[in-house]
């Protein structure tokens, strides 16, 4: 059970601890934040409200650790990842259990959230050593004008202190995918959760302190993001932002300073369907892509845009598979839960009324109970409507009829999102050139969007996001290169004994 066990020492009384210079604390404020069990609508858990003066703290003891922590061998970072993968994997009932409180995720994806967890971590160990441990060597003469005088070797070095921001959707997957490249790349790392997902995240940070890393390397700092968060993006002391979740990042890449930024700002992700597509693989992928953790994903299929001549058949398939999906408690695994907030539903609640108002078809009832939305899927909406643009990050999926794949591209291309987005044809030329067209950091070919597998490649164009996640890309982004570049007095060219006789 969350907070038993292992976990006893995070929790004070029934206020979760914040966690800096290798303890678990409470924080001076006195005061806690509620964290509202999406479901019952109850308060279910409690976090400390952090102070500016603690940010302060763990901020110098960030900067100090880091010094050290870059001294530290490769394969003794990769060692400590490791074993915090283990621990994270052993320890999945209490997080998952976590995961379906706080964010109510059904059990069983919360289970694969934290399992998944772990083989990233693993898996970046193992990356970092590859890739960190290598370098490039570079000879003058290459470039014009130039003599085989100076040779250059590059290293890649740590930047010093990354802060981390994930979302609600995946607390625990996408704050590891933050913090392992970091670590194992030799920065230290101070993490703020979401409110919501704030009590995985300490779960998964204990983990991390169970495995052993030096006191000060690790923070995990909870509160109000209206008394610490601009305090924390915009401190002197940190050196790269990694953010994922919706316009807060463009307001944190506005404030930041000059630092590298990794940011995830979510999508509109599209999904065209060809005449030729075989339409049962898209209707799964549509109930997949659109629903699943109730179309909360930065990645889901938010507009379907279909050839007018197969959509009738289209709808229908996708009309019998939104009949069979399960609605109700994550504790029962059902398909769709309730969403995250009540601010949430109701704005999905006002861009369905839109749609009703402006003559989109319903193919089930609108329903609601609290924070609970039954799966629906609006069929011919048009580009006046607002769901047509906006995410919902909910159960609502729209459709779009088409009458040329150039209008399927342009409705893709006029948002103001390109994070995925994917295409249905069993012409793989075809298949090419849509890609190609498609303003989206991934165009998948015959599947749903999706993130994972983790080591790939992940980025937005436009307001999707800056940077590229996935595991190298992460690593490369937490560090800098630098160069050393020793010069000689003469060309050197020549090999063997004769030459080094002339000397
Ligand atoms: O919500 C944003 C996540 O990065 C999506 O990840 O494709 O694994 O669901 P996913």
């Amino acid at each position: 059970m969350a907070g038993t066990g292992i976990f006893t020492e995070i929790l004070d009384g029934e206020v979760y601890k914040y966690y800096s210079d290798g303890e678990w604390r409470t924080s001076s404020s006195g005061k806690s934040v509620a964290i509202i069990n999406p479901t019952t609508r109850k308060t279910q858990y409690k976090v400390q409200a952090c102070t500016q003066e603690e940010v302060n703290k763990v901020m110098e003891l960030a900067k100090s650790a880091q010094k050290s922590w870059a001294k530290t061998p490769l394969w003794k970072r990769a060692e400590l990842l490791h074993k915090a993968a283990a621990i994270l994997k052993d320890n999945k009932a209490p997080i998952a259990e976590s995961l379906v409180k706080e964010i109510a995720k059904p059990a069983k994806d919360s289970v694969t959230e934290v399992v998944r967890s772990g083989d990233l971590i693993s898996y970046c160990a193992e990356e970092g050593v590859r890739i960190l441990g290598e370098g490039k060597f570079l000879l003058s003469d290459s470039f014009p004008g130039n003599e085989r005088t100076k040779y250059c070797l590059t290293s890649k070095i740590p930047l010093g202190v990354v802060l981390a921001i994930p979302p609600f959707n995946y607390p625990v997957n996408l704050a590891v995918s933050k913090i392992a490249p970091a670590l194992i790349a030799g920065n230290s790392l101070v993490l703020k959760p979401p409110t919501q997902g704030a009590v995985s995240c300490l779960h998964m940070v204990h983990c991390f302190h169970l495995a052993g890393f030096p006191k000060g390397l690790i923070s995990c700092i909870t509160g109000k993001g209206s008394e610490i968060g601009d305090f924390l993006t915009m401190h002197p002391a940190v050196n790269c932002i990694s953010f994922t979740g919706g316009d807060t990042g463009v307001s944190i890449s506005k404030k930041a300073g000059m630092i590298p930024l990794q940011m995830e700002l979510g999508g509109k992700d599209a999904c065209i369907v060809l005449e030729d597509a075989d339409l049962d693989l898209v209707a799964s992928n549509i109930i997949k892509g659109g629903f699943s953790y109730s179309g909360q994903r930065c990645t889901a299929v938010k507009v379907v845009l279909v050839m007018e001549s197969v959509a009738d058949e289209l709808v229908e398939k996708v009309k019998a598979k939104v009949a069979k999906l399960t609605v109700g408690p994550p504790e029962e695994n059902c398909d769709i839960t309730a969403v995250v907030s009540e601010s949430s539903a109701n704005f999905i609640e006002g861009l369905v009324m839109d749609a009703k108002d402006k003559g989109a078809t319903f193919c089930q009832e609108y329903k609601r109970d609290g924070n609970l939305i039954w799966p629906l899927l609006l069929d011919n909406v048009r580009p006046d409507m607002r769901i047509a643009w906006e995410e919902p990050f909910g159960p609502v999926l729209p459709v779009l009829r088409i009458n040329s794949v150039e209008e399927g591209i342009n409705h893709c291309n006029a948002s103001n999102f390109g994070l995925q987005g994917c295409v249905f044809t069993k012409d793989i030329n075809k298949a090419m050139l849509i890609s190609d067209a498609m303003e989206t950091g991934t165009v998948q070919i015959n599947s749903a969007p999706a993130r994972g597998p983790d080591h790939f490649p992940f980025q937005g164009l436009k307001d999707s996001g800056i940077g590229s996640q996935g595991v190298t890309n992460s690593i490369n982004l937490m560090t800098k290169v630098k160069t050393t570049v020793i010069n000689l007095p003469t060309p050197s060219y020549a090999m063997g004994a004769g030459f080094i006789s002339r000397l």
